[in-house]
């Protein structure tokens, strides 16, 4: 989708159909002007409580071209005192998969809430650009009707006043990148494990370095034994698949700095291993490189938003499978800080790749730890599909990342990692078994992979339940949300800002 920023007046704007924001409390100078050459509908709506400017209440006008643009879509903006970044998202989301289902190839708006609420302009429109990219997203690769794949509306047109063009257009592009990257992500979360296998991941960090001239390495799985991975090679044992270390490196920080390490879960399907899933809903097992595909895609945005910071991003990447040769339950592997680990449950993979990667990063000297997974189950059972789980050796680190959460919508929420919790993950043979029992299971996992990070800051988040969307929401449809990508660059643009 191009989005253009237009100076000038949204009535005289070329477009299929505009977008005129009401709030409960009435509607901008704008609307009013636009209502006088409708002869008062829209007040006569109102009036007859057709319309009220509830949040998120939609109504579409046809106007046959006089005056253009030819149709309206009215939507409710809510209360004034109510309408922040969020409800500028959920909107333009929302309002533009309408049109998407309408199949119109063009929409205008002006920016949402202006003159009415305060709003700072440049975010308002990043806001907007994001809501109207991620709420047209659908994934239809697969998908052999050609009417499946053109609905998507080619043009949007944001109509602004002069003074305001410069900061809107900085807001746009930034909005744009953001989303793109997000939809990136959300592309490789919802391929099918047999298209998305660990060797495509390698493919699309090749394409990346590329584009952007970023330091690309990529180990096999003799190189990783060799290196002492016994924990992710463990995990990796039962695939015929070749499993894959990637290392991605955005030097983007003007000195050499200490990077930021972004480590993220790559587990292209997880059966289970021989502690095998039930069948139902494995199918979604596919998504259980979520984390991997936030860290590309935050990787993507960082670069082409010339982010001054130094990354480094670490993708442990491999199917988990009960094949002939797969770890039993019971085994004992050596990971890669020298800890040795009981496999009580082969489905807890997710903690043995994240180990070894976790170890490895440390040989960078970070300045801070993130990793993104897609743990555990009982993180969805806490927390639902609204909030990731985050637990963390570092009270400041964590909340940068929380607030960044408030900000972009991608919200965090903070369980303890007590010392009483280790008691859990003990084992009578090695040092560490990979499972701590029902209770408290994303505090246990994270209370594990604590022993592999060391003394620096580190921040773990669960994101089980919010990677993937059973639901269409206002504009993260149905399936996975590429979550984490917004966060991450929120974070880190906040993070550059006070640490500079
Ligand atoms: N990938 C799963 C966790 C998961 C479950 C993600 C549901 C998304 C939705 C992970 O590898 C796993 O299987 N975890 C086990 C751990 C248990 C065996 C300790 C779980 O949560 O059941
Ligand atoms: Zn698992
Ligand atoms: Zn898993």
């Amino acid at each position: 989708m191009q989005i253009e920023v237009l100076t000038g007046n949204l009535r005289a704007a070329p477009s299929d159909i505009a977008i005129i924001g009401q709030f409960e409390e009435g509607g901008s100078k704008e609307a009013l002007s636009i209502d006088r050459t409708l002869k008062g509908t829209i007040q006569e709506l109102r009036r007859s409580g057709e319309f009220s400017g509830k949040f998120m209440e939609f109504s579409l006008l046809h106007l046959f071209g006089k005056p253009v643009p030819r149709r309206l879509l009215l939507v409710g903006l809510g209360s004034q005192g109510r309408f922040d970044l969020e409800r500028v998202r959920q909107i333009m989301g929302k309002a533009a998969s309408r049109i998407r289902e309408m199949a119109l190839p063009s929409f205008s708006a002006s920016l949402l809430g202006a003159g009415l609420v305060k709003l700072n302009v440049r975010d308002c429109a990043q806001a907007m650009a994001e809501g109207a990219i991620l709420g047209t997203y659908r994934f239809t690769q697969f998908k052999t009707d050609p009417s499946e794949q053109k609905t998507e509306p080619r043009e949007f047109r944001l109509v602004v006043d002069e003074s305001l063009a410069a900061q809107v257009q900085r807001g746009v592009n930034r909005g744009r990148i953001i989303a793109e990257a997000t939809n990136y992500a959300r592309d490789l979360c919802n391929s099918p494990s047999n298209i998305l296998t660990p060797s495509v991941l390698v493919r699309e960090a090749e394409a990346l370095a590329t584009e952007f001239g970023l330091r690309l390495q990529v180990f096999e799985r003799q190189e990783l034994e060799q290196m002492g991975m016994g924990a992710f090679m463990g995990v990796a044992r039962g695939t015929a698949e070749p499993p894959k270390l990637i290392v991605l490196e955005f030097d983007g920080a003007k000195r050499a700095g200490k990077p930021v390490a972004l480590v993220g879960k790559s587990v292209t399907f997880d059966s289970g291993g021989i502690s095998l899933k039930p069948a139902e809903k494995m199918e979604q097992m596919k998504y259980d490189m979520s984390g991997g595909a936030a860290v590309l895609g935050t990787i993507k945005a960082a670069a082409q938003l010339k982010l001054p910071v130094n990354l480094v991003g670490v993708l442990p990447a491999t199917d988990n499978m009960p094949g002939g040769s797969a770890i039993h339950p019971g085994d004992v592997v050596k990971s890669l800080s020298g800890k040795t680990i009981e496999v009580i449950n082969t489905d807890a993979e997710g903690r043995l790749c994240l180990a070894d990667a976790l170890t490895y990063v440390t040989r960078y000297n970070p300045s801070a730890v993130i990793d993104l997974a897609t743990l555990t189950g009982a993180c969805v059972v806490a927390l639902g599909q609204h909030a990731i789980g985050l637990l963390t050796n570092n009270s400041k680190l964590a909340g940068q990342i929380h607030q960044a959460g408030e900000e972009t919508g991608e919200r965090t929420w903070e369980l303890p990692l007590w010392p009483e919790y280790e008691e859990q993950i003990k084992s009578d043979v090695a040092d560490l078994k990979n499972v701590g029992g029902r209770p408290a299971g994303t505090i246990t996992a994270a209370a594990f992979l604590r022993h592999f990070t060391g003394d620096f800051p580190w921040v773990h988040l669960d994101i089980a339940g919010t990677a993937w969307n059973e639901q269409d929401r206002p504009y993260v449809p149905k399936g996975s949300t590429g979550i984490g990508v917004r966060l991450l660059i929120q974070f880190l643009t906040d993070y550059v800002r006070t640490s500079s």
